[in-house]
């Protein structure tokens, strides 16, 4: 009875501190202006480019006119340098009244109206990264008026917290704020990021109880080098990050790079599959208005989007690694499929050919009693039928690209077909 009464209230205090949104039951899935944009503020000399409310109305258009909402892209994030260089007379945040004329409000309805959700960018501590007003002192004001704008997304910086301790407490303040609200919006975190570069222990139960998505490393560049770098990143600390990630919580290895300068199509799809299989959000950083048709696929390949939005939120792990080739994977959800799993053989080769790479089925890490799989190939759409679980499987890989698997128990396939 002592220990019931005991648990309640200790229940009791966590649920009213934790983040309770409801929110990020699979990774978010959105379009973010940094990566690409970056702080461009000039509109007189590149308007077209420059940090506004026309950017973020026109990515919203062609979100929804060329099917990136249909396949689930729904946030439009604003990132920094969206703010006039002051706080008004309130000490409330306020948008650049001339690349914002219509105020953030009116960017919400907007982007609303199409039915999008829009996200907003801050930082704890005085200043953002590139020195505009940021929340330190202002953190509940600051969520109050997200909160009146109508905003479904905060992403909360803070480069210029010199103090990297303190984070452990200004974020969850944050976290109470935002639940003061009473408007879900979806957190996103920078915090754990500082710490490690502070050489500070990260409390990934701390970080998982306030936010729903945290960057864990650097910020990506438009380079397949910086797409490796992460990807070794969380190889590395795989232990650690996968047992906090599930539906509402998720690890992000930042933005995806892909239809920008850098990634040629093969790597592109490594990198979309990559972040799938590490059920990372799938936040787009490139300029949809001008994005080529090929790249545009690989960002709406259904099978894709599928293994990275399965209902478990599970995040995959890298099982096998011999000299270039890796092998990631990722159980999905057992409660509905009995089973399935996706691979990725990640091919870091740079002969110039392609690697032919064997391997056998039980060492892609799937576990299933009976013994037998239905291996879809996802980018060659093709599906092999009845594989021994001790036969070896074979397939191509291109030099820095990948190839998609997705395992179906072959009983399942049986069942289906019985009357
Ligand atoms: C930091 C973040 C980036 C971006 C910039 C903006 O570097 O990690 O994602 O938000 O600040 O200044």
């Amino acid at each position: 009875m002592w220990a019931s009464a005991v648990l309640l209230v200790l229940l009791g205090s966590f649920g009213a501190n934790a983040l309770d949104n409801g929110l990020a039951r699979t990774p978010p899935m959105g379009w973010l202006a940094w990566e690409r944009f970056r702080c461009n503020v000039n509109c007189t000399a590149d308007p077209k480019n420059c940090v506004s409310e026309k950017l973020f109305m026109e990515m919203a258009d062609r979100l929804v006119e060329d099917g990136y909402k249909d396949a689930g892209y729904e946030y439009v994030n604003i990132d920094d340098c969206w703010m006039a260089k002051q706080r008004d007379a309130n000490n409330k945040l306020y948008a650049d009244p001339e690349r914002f004329p219509s105020g953030i409000k009116g960017l919400a309805d907007y982007i609303h109206s199409k039915g999008l959700k829009l996200g907003i960018y801050t930082a704890y501590g005085n200043f953002t990264c590139q020195g505009y007003p940021a929340s330190g002192m202002h953190l509940e004001l600051d969520a109050q008026t997200f909160a009146e704008w109508g905003v479904d997304m905060l992403k909360m910086d803070g480069c210029k917290q010199m103090d990297r301790h303190t984070m452990k407490k200004g974020y969850p303040q944050m976290t109470k704020y935002l639940n003061a609200t009473g408007r879900p919006i979806l957190f996103s975190c920078s915090w754990p990021d500082y710490e490690r570069g502070a050489g500070i222990p990260i409390n990934y139960t701390l970080v998982a109880e306030n936010c729903n998505i945290w960057r864990n490393y650097v910020d990506i560049q438009d380079s397949w080098q910086s797409v490796l770098s992460i990807i070794d990143y969380y190889a590395k600390e795989q232990d650690t990050l996968v047992p906090v990630a599930g539906p509402g919580n998720f690890n992000d290895p930042d933005m995806l790079i892909i239809g920008d300068f850098s990634l040629s199509v093969e790597q592109a799809k490594a990198q979309m599959a990559m972040w799938a299989i590490l059920a990372a959000p799938l936040l787009m950083s490139n300029d949809l208005r001008t994005i080529t048709p090929e790249y545009r696929d690989i960002l709406l390949n259904k099978d894709v989007i599928a293994i990275s939005q399965d209902n478990a939120g599970i995040m995959g792990k890298r099982v096998l690694q011999n000299d270039t080739i890796e092998v990631w994977t990722k159980q999905l959800d057992i409660s509905t499929s009995f089973g399935d799993y996706a691979s990725v053989i990640l091919n870091r080769g740079v002969s110039g050919m392609p690697s032919n790479v064997s391997i056998v089925v039980r060492e892609f890490g799937v576990h299933d009693l009976m013994g037998f799989w239905d291996i879809y190939d996802v980018f060659q759409d093709k599906m092999h039928y009845y594989v021994n679980v001790d036969d070896f499987y074979s397939v191509m890989v291109n030099p820095s690209g990948v190839a998609v698997l997705r395992f179906y128990p072959t009983r399942l396939q049986f069942a289906k077909t019985e009357p």
